[in-house]
């Protein structure tokens, strides 16, 4: 069963048992300061896992595009994939885990579905602690769907608890994982999880906890249940493949390595191909990231010279172009599940080409300047920052080269040294990843609306081709990123901040409908419509001002917001400018 099959089928099976379908959300999160990516289908529930009421309805199921980079060392093994799909069908308040558990069983064995063996098949259950006790209920389903007792382990927070360890904060609860046997023959009679035969192939997580940033547990307002399924793992093991990189998914990709390589070598292809196609996905999204020095930018930078450089190290010669023919394979493979792809083809193949052509002017001086180096038994914070600065090697990249010979980098210093020349504040080894939540204190919801507000001030100063790339809200500040060619002047700042005082001072009402994509669109309301849920969007309008599809939560007039203030302007990426603002 190919990618694409396996996709259909999960969504038509989550159809038949009453859910709508909703599509694949941005994979830059909106006004969530706490992560820089989408790395679960969840993360833009969030709001409706707490209790806001989806316009689509209780029962909702998707492919959801995720990236994770947490675990980019891991890429090149067999399963790791920095950007992958998940699919998964969600309980807002509705069923529970009877239904949850029984459904997953149905879609894996069912020979009408994927018709997996239910002898292959082991799960695992929460063993209990002090805070959850043990999920006896998920313990009995899994008895009477006929799984035997030595096939059902009971494991603690750091295995069968969503977000893992159950330290973050926000919605979450025990999970039950479902494992299959991928080591051929019969499966052993008792599973064990240290055992990688036994392949992890879907989470069923039932949400009905909110851990507050004090570390209490509290009962949420409703009980969720949120499954995920990696697609392209499911794929290898329905493939009987050992690895991802063997699906149809991929093997063109890897071909095209292999037919330009001089020397290759299957795990530099492995990264090359898994970090070109994050990148692909991450630029193709309508906000129009970029590789720069800032977060999303400064990933996507990271991704494409790892690749180039596993480019080079298996001898893929300098005039051969790397990228393009990687963007057009896999543009090929799915626009028509995601159609930003095709759209925005030919500026990702230009930013992509800029980068690699970039990169590899310098990539050869800095691994002269390196071999001088690694001489040493350690490179210090401060080389390590001249790589960086001079040959524009990341962090990653010195690393990974003075792993091969064997010395030291001196990780912590180069991040303050970074930090001291960067404005990027958050780093993927201070937790940037590891998933958050939107901050809902009331002085962040302020901040939201104020976002509308500015946005439809800048387009009244600016033009109508102000239109939103980016925003992040915290209690003390919003910041937006909006398409704009240029510089503000001063006297357009100082209109934009007028109006946005002028519309709080004014104390316009805020309110809030539901209604379909097409008569938001007529309504004039502006926002991001490409990723939106389905058929109804909330629209909310500030007075006869703003119109805006947007998910909220927001104030109940301007005239709670205070005075507005612009501190600063300045250049986010190509064509596109960022505002950072306070209420005061
Ligand atoms: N949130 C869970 C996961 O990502 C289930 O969807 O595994």
């Amino acid at each position: 069963m190919t990618i694409n099959q396996i996709r259909q089928k999960y969504l038509e099976f989550f159809q038949t048992k009453g859910h709508t379908l909703i599509p694949s959300a941005s994979l830059i999160p909106e006004n969530d300061p706490s992560v820089l990516f989408t790395t679960a289908g969840m993360h833009p529930l969030v709001p409706f896992l707490m209790g806001e009421k989806h316009p689509a309805g209780k029962r909702l199921a998707s492919s959801q595009k995720c990236i994770r980079t947490g675990d980019i060392d891991e890429v090149g093994d067999n399963h790791h994939l920095t950007f992958f799909e998940m699919l998964g069908n969600w309980s807002l308040g509705d069923y529970w885990k009877d239904e949850a558990i029984k459904w997953s069983w149905e879609f894996l064995t069912d020979k009408k579905w994927l018709g997996l063996d239910p002898q292959k098949i082991a799960v695992s259950v929460f063993a209990g602690d002090k805070d959850c006790p043990f999920d006896q209920e998920s313990y009995n389903l899994w008895k009477e769907i006929g799984v035997a007792e030595e096939r059902i382990a009971q494991l603690d927070k750091n295995a069968n608890w969503w977000p893992a360890g159950g330290n973050s904060v926000g919605p979450q609860g025990p999970c039950t994982e479902i494992f299959y046997w991928t080591g051929g023959g019969q499966a052993p009679k008792k599973f064990d999880q240290e055992d990688n035969r036994w392949f992890e192939i879907w989470n069923n997580v039932f949400m009905e906890f909110e851990r507050t940033a004090d570390g209490q547990y509290k009962p949420l307002k409703q009980k969720n249940v949120d499954t995920g399924m990696g697609l392209e793992r499911t794929a290898a093991v329905l493939q009987n493949k050992k690895s991802v990189y063997e699906t149809e998914s991929f093997v063109p990709l890897m071909e095209q390595i292999k037919s330009i390589a001089k020397d290759y070598q299957e795990e530099s292809a492995r990264i090359i191909v898994d970090h070109l196609r994050a990148a692909i996905f991450i630029m193709s999204d309508d906000l129009g990231i970029v590789p720069s020095n800032l977060n999303q930018g400064y990933v996507v930078r990271k991704l494409i010279r790892r690749a180039i450089r596993h480019a080079k190290k298996i001898g893929i010669p300098i005039e051969v172009d790397v990228t393009t023919p990687i963007v057009e394979l896999i543009v090929s493979q799915y626009q028509n599940v995601y159609p930003e792809l095709s759209k925005n083809q030919r500026k990702v193949i230009e930013e992509l080409n800029n980068e690699e052509n970039g990169f590899e002017k310098t990539l050869e001086k800095g691994l002269k300047e390196f071999s001088k180096l690694s001489s040493n038994k350690k490179i210090s914070s401060q080389q390590a920052f001249d790589l960086y600065s001079t040959y524009g090697f990341p962090l990653e990249i010195t690393k990974e080269l003075a792993d091969e010979k064997n010395i030291k980098v001196d990780e912590k210093g180069f991040i303050k040294e970074f930090k001291k020349h960067q404005e990027l504040s958050r780093t993927a080894s201070q937790g940037m990843f590891k998933g958050g939540l939107v901050d809902k204190s009331e002085q962040a919801i302020k901040y939201h609306t104020a976002t509308h507000l500015l946005h439809q001030a800048l387009r009244e100063v600016l033009g109508s081709h102000v239109e939103q790339r980016g925003s992040n809200i915290t209690d003390k500040r919003l910041r937006f990123d909006f398409s704009h060619p240029e510089k503000m002047t001063e006297k357009e700042k100082q209109k934009v901040e007028a109006l946005v005082n002028q519309k709080i001072q004014e104390d316009l009402p805020v309110c809030v409908e539901e209604v379909s994509v097409e008569e938001a669109k007529k309504r004039g309301a502006i926002g991001l419509f490409g990723d939106k849920y389905g058929d109804k969007v909330k629209v909310f309008t500030i007075g006869d001002y703003s119109k805006e599809i947007c998910g909220g939560p927001h104030v109940e007039s301007t005239g709670a917001l205070g005075r507005f203030k612009i501190v600063k302007e300045e250049a986010s990426s190509r064509g596109v400018r960022r505002i950072k603002a306070v209420l005061e």
